[in-house]
Protein backbone atom coordinates (compact mmCIF):
# COMPACT_ATOMS: atom_id res chain seq x y z
CA UNK A 1 0.00 0.00 0.00
CA UNK A 2 1.64 3.17 -1.14
CA UNK A 3 -0.62 6.25 0.26
CA UNK A 4 -1.06 9.11 -2.19
CA UNK A 5 0.31 7.18 -4.70
CA UNK A 6 -1.39 8.97 -7.72
CA UNK A 7 0.47 11.64 -6.34
CA UNK A 8 3.92 10.84 -5.02
CA UNK A 9 5.19 8.31 -7.68
CA UNK A 10 7.34 8.69 -10.49
CA UNK A 11 6.14 6.53 -13.77
CA UNK A 12 9.84 5.31 -15.43
CA UNK A 13 8.99 5.31 -19.40
CA UNK A 14 10.10 1.83 -19.81
CA UNK A 15 10.51 -0.96 -17.22
CA UNK A 16 13.30 -3.19 -18.70
CA UNK A 17 14.87 0.75 -19.24
CA UNK A 18 14.15 1.22 -15.61
CA UNK A 19 15.12 -2.28 -14.13
CA UNK A 20 18.61 -1.66 -15.80
CA UNK A 21 19.51 1.09 -13.96
CA UNK A 22 17.35 0.55 -10.67
CA UNK A 23 20.13 1.07 -8.45
CA UNK A 24 20.89 4.86 -9.73
CA UNK A 25 16.96 5.41 -9.43
CA UNK A 26 16.62 4.31 -6.19
CA UNK A 27 18.49 7.23 -5.17
CA UNK A 28 15.56 9.39 -6.65
CA UNK A 29 13.16 8.63 -3.46
CA UNK A 30 15.43 10.85 -1.17
CA UNK A 31 19.07 11.95 -1.25
CA UNK A 32 19.85 12.93 -5.32
CA UNK A 33 16.98 15.53 -5.53
CA UNK A 34 18.07 16.76 -2.07
CA UNK A 35 21.82 16.79 -2.91
CA UNK A 36 20.77 18.20 -6.00
CA UNK A 37 18.46 20.82 -4.07
CA UNK A 38 21.11 22.16 -2.01
CA UNK A 39 23.64 22.84 -5.22
CA UNK A 40 20.94 23.90 -7.21
CA UNK A 41 19.23 26.36 -4.77
CA UNK A 42 23.05 27.88 -3.55
CA UNK A 43 22.87 29.17 -7.02
CA UNK A 44 25.31 27.00 -8.59
CA UNK A 45 25.90 27.97 -12.21
CA UNK A 46 28.34 27.02 -14.91
CA UNK A 47 32.16 27.90 -14.01
CA UNK A 48 31.05 28.29 -9.94
CA UNK A 49 33.55 27.25 -7.39
CA UNK A 50 32.05 25.27 -4.63
CA UNK A 51 32.38 24.01 -1.27
CA UNK A 52 29.89 20.95 -0.20
CA UNK A 53 30.40 20.29 3.86
CA UNK A 54 29.84 16.56 4.39
CA UNK A 55 30.98 13.61 2.34
CA UNK A 56 27.77 11.36 3.10
CA UNK A 57 25.47 10.19 0.76
CA UNK A 58 23.69 13.90 0.36
CA UNK A 59 27.13 15.83 0.51
CA UNK A 60 28.14 13.39 -2.37
CA UNK A 61 24.81 13.42 -4.44
CA UNK A 62 25.20 17.50 -3.89
CA UNK A 63 28.85 17.09 -5.07
CA UNK A 64 27.77 15.65 -8.42
CA UNK A 65 24.89 18.28 -8.50
CA UNK A 66 27.36 20.82 -8.36
CA UNK A 67 29.21 19.13 -11.62
CA UNK A 68 26.09 18.62 -13.18
CA UNK A 69 24.92 22.17 -13.19
CA UNK A 70 28.52 23.31 -14.69
CA UNK A 71 30.37 24.15 -11.81
CA UNK A 72 34.40 24.55 -11.93
CA UNK A 73 35.51 22.89 -8.70
CA UNK A 74 34.04 20.97 -6.46
CA UNK A 75 35.67 21.05 -3.24
CA UNK A 76 33.84 18.21 -0.15
CA UNK A 77 35.05 18.85 3.33
CA UNK A 78 34.71 15.98 5.99
CA UNK A 79 36.89 14.49 8.44
CA UNK A 80 36.23 11.03 7.36
CA UNK A 81 38.72 9.29 5.28
CA UNK A 82 37.21 6.83 3.67
CA UNK A 83 34.50 9.44 2.20
CA UNK A 84 36.82 11.89 0.95
CA UNK A 85 38.39 9.55 -0.89
CA UNK A 86 34.85 8.48 -2.21
CA UNK A 87 34.26 11.97 -3.28
CA UNK A 88 37.77 11.96 -5.45
CA UNK A 89 36.95 9.34 -6.83
CA UNK A 90 34.42 11.48 -9.20
CA UNK A 91 36.59 14.23 -9.16
CA UNK A 92 35.96 16.58 -6.55
CA UNK A 93 38.58 18.07 -4.27
CA UNK A 94 38.63 16.38 -0.78
CA UNK A 95 39.38 18.87 2.10
CA UNK A 96 40.31 16.92 5.02
CA UNK A 97 39.09 19.25 8.15
CA UNK A 98 41.87 17.20 11.07
CA UNK A 99 44.65 18.73 9.36
CA UNK A 100 46.20 22.12 10.73
CA UNK A 101 44.88 25.44 9.00
CA UNK A 102 41.54 27.01 8.31
CA UNK A 103 39.26 26.31 5.96
CA UNK A 104 39.97 29.87 4.51
CA UNK A 105 43.73 28.68 3.67
CA UNK A 106 42.56 24.87 2.40
CA UNK A 107 39.80 26.72 -0.17
CA UNK A 108 42.31 28.70 -1.19
CA UNK A 109 44.82 26.53 -1.70
CA UNK A 110 42.79 24.63 -3.85
CA UNK A 111 41.56 27.85 -6.09
CA UNK A 112 43.77 30.41 -5.34
CA UNK A 113 41.00 32.72 -3.21
CA UNK A 114 40.15 31.73 0.37
CA UNK A 115 36.63 32.54 -0.54
CA UNK A 116 33.68 29.93 -3.05
CA UNK A 117 30.87 31.02 -5.20
CA UNK A 118 28.27 28.64 -3.57
CA UNK A 119 28.19 26.33 -0.14
CA UNK A 120 26.24 23.82 0.84
CA UNK A 121 25.63 22.42 4.24
CA UNK A 122 25.10 18.83 3.74
CA UNK A 123 25.88 17.94 7.56
CA UNK A 124 22.94 19.55 9.85
CA UNK A 125 22.98 19.97 13.13
CA UNK A 126 25.27 16.68 13.83
CA UNK A 127 28.13 18.72 12.78
CA UNK A 128 31.48 17.98 14.40
CA UNK A 129 34.39 20.76 14.66
CA UNK A 130 37.53 20.52 13.25
CA UNK A 131 40.43 18.37 14.12
CA UNK A 132 40.90 15.03 14.53
CA UNK A 133 39.00 14.42 18.00
CA UNK A 134 36.53 17.49 17.74
CA UNK A 135 33.03 16.91 19.49
CA UNK A 136 29.94 17.97 18.85
CA UNK A 137 29.36 21.78 17.59
CA UNK A 138 25.91 22.12 15.92
CA UNK A 139 26.68 25.02 14.53
CA UNK A 140 30.06 24.99 12.75
CA UNK A 141 29.08 23.96 9.38
CA UNK A 142 26.50 27.09 9.14
CA UNK A 143 29.45 29.97 10.39
CA UNK A 144 31.76 27.84 8.00
CA UNK A 145 29.61 28.27 5.04
CA UNK A 146 29.09 31.80 5.66
CA UNK A 147 32.86 32.12 6.67
CA UNK A 148 34.08 30.89 3.08
CA UNK A 149 31.34 31.98 0.69
CA UNK A 150 31.93 34.87 -1.39
CA UNK A 151 30.15 38.40 -1.20
CA UNK A 152 25.95 37.75 -2.53
CA UNK A 153 26.52 34.22 -1.94
CA UNK A 154 23.53 31.85 -1.94
CA UNK A 155 24.07 28.67 0.70
CA UNK A 156 21.90 25.92 0.49
CA UNK A 157 21.00 23.97 3.37
CA UNK A 158 19.65 20.56 3.40
CA UNK A 159 21.53 19.20 6.30
CA UNK A 160 19.04 19.26 9.16
CA UNK A 161 17.97 21.57 12.01
CA UNK A 162 15.87 20.32 14.76
CA UNK A 163 13.35 22.11 17.24
CA UNK A 164 14.36 19.33 20.12
CA UNK A 165 17.59 17.50 20.22
CA UNK A 166 17.12 16.11 23.87
CA UNK A 167 21.05 14.63 23.81
CA UNK A 168 22.76 17.99 22.46
CA UNK A 169 26.06 19.76 24.12
CA UNK A 170 24.06 22.75 25.25
CA UNK A 171 20.87 23.59 26.83
CA UNK A 172 20.58 26.34 23.54
CA UNK A 173 21.25 23.40 21.49
CA UNK A 174 18.35 21.03 23.38
CA UNK A 175 16.31 23.46 21.91
CA UNK A 176 18.03 23.85 18.36
CA UNK A 177 19.12 27.31 19.37
CA UNK A 178 22.68 27.45 17.61
CA UNK A 179 25.77 30.02 18.15
CA UNK A 180 25.59 31.30 14.05
CA UNK A 181 27.53 34.52 13.41
CA UNK A 182 24.60 35.64 11.19
CA UNK A 183 25.66 39.50 11.14
CA UNK A 184 28.17 38.01 8.56
CA UNK A 185 25.86 36.29 6.65
CA UNK A 186 24.54 40.10 6.56
CA UNK A 187 27.34 41.70 5.79
CA UNK A 188 27.67 39.38 2.87
CA UNK A 189 24.26 39.46 1.72
CA UNK A 190 24.15 35.98 1.45
CA UNK A 191 20.98 33.92 0.86
CA UNK A 192 20.02 30.83 2.48
CA UNK A 193 18.13 28.11 1.28
CA UNK A 194 16.95 25.67 3.84
CA UNK A 195 13.90 22.90 4.68
CA UNK A 196 12.55 19.72 3.77
CA UNK A 197 13.65 19.15 -0.32
CA UNK A 198 11.27 18.98 -2.49
CA UNK A 199 11.57 15.86 -4.77
CA UNK A 200 9.02 16.29 -7.00
CA UNK A 201 10.52 19.58 -8.02
CA UNK A 202 13.55 17.97 -9.34
CA UNK A 203 13.19 14.00 -9.52
CA UNK A 204 11.46 13.67 -13.54
CA UNK A 205 14.09 15.63 -14.76
CA UNK A 206 16.91 13.77 -12.42
CA UNK A 207 15.39 10.48 -13.69
CA UNK A 208 15.93 11.40 -17.34
CA UNK A 209 19.36 12.15 -16.38
CA UNK A 210 19.91 9.09 -14.85
CA UNK A 211 17.97 7.23 -18.11
CA UNK A 212 20.23 8.88 -20.40
CA UNK A 213 23.45 8.16 -18.79
CA UNK A 214 24.15 11.76 -17.44
CA UNK A 215 24.33 10.94 -13.88
CA UNK A 216 26.22 8.57 -12.56
CA UNK A 217 24.40 9.05 -8.90
CA UNK A 218 24.70 5.42 -7.71
CA UNK A 219 28.93 5.28 -8.05
CA UNK A 220 29.58 8.70 -7.10
CA UNK A 221 27.75 7.55 -3.47
CA UNK A 222 29.13 4.17 -3.43
CA UNK A 223 25.53 2.60 -4.00
CA UNK A 224 25.74 -1.11 -2.08
CA UNK A 225 22.87 -3.32 -2.70
CA UNK A 226 22.11 -5.88 0.54
CA UNK A 227 19.80 -8.27 1.75
CA UNK A 228 17.01 -7.99 3.88
CA UNK A 229 19.06 -9.72 6.54
CA UNK A 230 22.00 -7.86 6.14
CA UNK A 231 19.69 -4.39 7.16
CA UNK A 232 21.09 -4.56 10.65
CA UNK A 233 24.79 -4.87 10.16
CA UNK A 234 24.35 -1.94 7.03
CA UNK A 235 22.47 0.46 9.33
CA UNK A 236 25.57 -0.04 12.02
CA UNK A 237 28.54 0.56 9.40
CA UNK A 238 26.41 3.59 8.07
CA UNK A 239 26.51 4.70 11.41
CA UNK A 240 29.91 4.00 11.70
CA UNK A 241 30.48 6.36 8.76
CA UNK A 242 31.11 3.41 6.28
CA UNK A 243 31.75 5.28 2.09
CA UNK A 244 28.70 3.30 1.11
CA UNK A 245 25.04 4.12 0.44
CA UNK A 246 22.76 0.63 1.27
CA UNK A 247 20.19 -0.52 -0.63
CA UNK A 248 18.30 -3.40 0.45
CA UNK A 249 16.79 -5.08 -1.88
CA UNK A 250 14.62 -7.71 -0.05
CA UNK A 251 13.70 -9.31 -3.64
CA UNK A 252 16.99 -9.46 -5.46
CA UNK A 253 15.95 -7.34 -8.24
CA UNK A 254 18.89 -5.40 -8.65
CA UNK A 255 20.54 -7.03 -11.57
CA UNK A 256 24.07 -6.49 -9.83
CA UNK A 257 22.95 -7.92 -6.75
N1 LIG B 1 16.44 18.53 3.56
C1 LIG B 1 16.05 17.29 3.30
O1 LIG B 1 15.00 17.05 2.69
C2 LIG B 1 16.96 16.14 3.69
C3 LIG B 1 16.81 14.86 3.09
C4 LIG B 1 17.70 13.85 3.43
C5 LIG B 1 18.72 14.09 4.36
N2 LIG B 1 18.81 15.32 4.95
C6 LIG B 1 19.87 15.64 5.93
O2 LIG B 1 21.11 15.84 5.23
C7 LIG B 1 22.19 15.64 6.15
C8 LIG B 1 23.22 14.72 5.52
O3 LIG B 1 22.69 13.41 5.32
P1 LIG B 1 23.67 12.16 5.14
O4 LIG B 1 22.80 10.94 5.01
O5 LIG B 1 24.67 12.44 4.08
O6 LIG B 1 24.36 12.16 6.60
P2 LIG B 1 25.69 11.52 7.18
O7 LIG B 1 25.59 11.63 8.65
O8 LIG B 1 25.94 10.17 6.55
O9 LIG B 1 26.87 12.49 6.64
C9 LIG B 1 27.23 13.67 7.28
C10 LIG B 1 28.75 13.81 7.10
O10 LIG B 1 29.13 15.10 7.63
C11 LIG B 1 30.42 14.95 8.20
N3 LIG B 1 30.69 16.09 9.09
C12 LIG B 1 30.49 16.25 10.43
N4 LIG B 1 30.87 17.47 10.84
C13 LIG B 1 31.32 18.12 9.73
C14 LIG B 1 31.84 19.42 9.51
N5 LIG B 1 31.97 20.31 10.49
N6 LIG B 1 32.18 19.77 8.24
C15 LIG B 1 32.06 18.87 7.21
N7 LIG B 1 31.58 17.62 7.37
C16 LIG B 1 31.22 17.25 8.62
C17 LIG B 1 30.36 13.57 8.87
O11 LIG B 1 31.67 13.06 9.11
C18 LIG B 1 29.59 12.76 7.84
O12 LIG B 1 30.44 12.10 6.92
C19 LIG B 1 21.56 15.08 7.43
O13 LIG B 1 21.38 16.17 8.33
C20 LIG B 1 20.22 14.56 6.94
O14 LIG B 1 19.25 14.50 7.97
C21 LIG B 1 17.97 16.34 4.62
Amino acid sequence: MVPYADFNLLPFPDRDQALEKILDLTMLSDIFPTGYHGAYSAGVTTGSTVYVAGAGPVGLAAALSAQLLGASVVMVGDTNPDRLKQAESFGCVGIDLTTDGTLEEKIAAVTGEPEVDAAVDAVGFEARGHGKDAGEAPATVLNDCMGIARAGAGIGIPGLYVTGDPGAVDDAAKEGTLGVRLGLGWTKSHRFVTGQCPVKQYNRQLMNLILHDRAPIAKAVNATTISLDQAADGYQQFDKGAAQKFVIDPHGMVPSA
